[in-house]
């Protein structure tokens, strides 16, 4: 297929994109930057320069493509603005097809707020904190918008090589200084590997007829604590740590900050039901 990808130079789509181009698909993908169009060709991709809001840039390229993967976010202040004005320009434009365009949309487990001791389904109803609310009208849009097929994935976090959401705990047990929990160091976590999730990206890509919701996740809900754990065993670190109020990592790092902090558990039935299985059962097997 003939695949248009936003965000692919990013820690989900820097997964995404080489294991569609190894299924044989062809990939055309949106860079910002020369470093980013750098680490997209050598994956194999093809790139065009532009952002989310230039729609110029991009869209009449779709006119093209089979499918569209949106993975692009900026976790700032003009986040929600880009991703709406980026969706408001594919919905217009799928409008206008004689094929439907099959769109991957990517929202995430923040969407169903802190589930405590429950497990969100594919179905649950979605809570999002603040700062992700308008990920979830996207959502909804782009799902009854005519000319589109579309699955919305939710990864769980997401980890891999180079660390991904491990990144935290892994540069304090490297630099020996104190790990850092926000919030709660029961805090749990779902957790994905990015090579389940590129799975799971590459099996509803190829199967346009199926719909929905879609969560991604290997492991159900892991105690933060047990991460940095893990993180600290590899490298030696003595397992100090500090804990940082959810005020304190606002005020640091700005209102996606919250998503961490939830005590969060999700499962992935319906991928499941379709034969998807994640080869990394649990983080501790990985190489990171
Ligand atoms: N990672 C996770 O654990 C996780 C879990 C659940 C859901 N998600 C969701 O998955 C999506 C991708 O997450 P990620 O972790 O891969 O993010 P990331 O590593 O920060 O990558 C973001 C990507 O978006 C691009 N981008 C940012 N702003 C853009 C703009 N205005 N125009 C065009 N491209 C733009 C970046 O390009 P540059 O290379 O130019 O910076 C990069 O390729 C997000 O919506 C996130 O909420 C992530």
């Amino acid at each position: 297929m003939k695949v248009m990808v936003l965000g692919g130079s990013g820690s989900i789509g820097s997964g995404v994109v080489p294991h569609l181009l190894r299924a044989g698909h062809e990939v055309l993908a949106l860079s910002r930057s020369q470093a980013s169009d750098s680490r997209l060709r050598a994956m194999g991709a093809k790139t065009l320069r532009g952002s989310l809001t230039e729609t110029g840039a991009w869209l009449p390229h779709l006119a093209g493509a089979d499918a569209l993967i949106q993975l692009a976010a900026s976790f700032d202040s003009q986040m929600a603005a880009a991703d709406t004005v980026a969706m408001e320009a594919v919905m217009a434009h799928a409008a206008r097809r004689y094929m439907p365009l099959r769109l991957l949309y990517t929202g995430g487990g923040w969407l169903y707020g802190a589930t405590g001791n429950r497990v969100a389904g594919d179905e649950a109803p979605q809570r999002p904190i603040a700062p992700f609310n308008w990920m979830r009208i996207n959502a909804q849009r782009l799902m009854a918008a005519p000319g589109l097929s579309v699955a919305v994935l939710h990864p769980a976090s997401v980890y891999h090589e180079e660390g991904g959401v491990f990144s935290r705990f892994l540069a304090s047990a490297r630099s020996g200084q104190p790990m850092e929990y926000w919030g709660n160091p029961g805090t749990r976590w779902p957790l994905i590997h990015r090579d389940d999730l590129a799975r799971a990206y590459r099996m509803l890509l190829e199967q346009p007829e199926l719909t929905g919701n879609f969560n991604a996740a290997a492991e159900t809900g892991v105690p933060v604590r047990d991460i940095a754990a893990e993180a600290a065993r590899r490298h030696g670190h003595d397992g100090s740590y500090i804990v940082r109020t959810l005020k304190h990592v606002l005020l640091k790092y700005g209102a996606w900050a919250e998503g961490p902090t939830l005590d969060l558990q999700m499962a992935a039935d319906r991928l499941r039901s379709l034969g998807w299985e994640p080869r990394f059962r649990s983080f501790r097997k990985a190489v990171f």
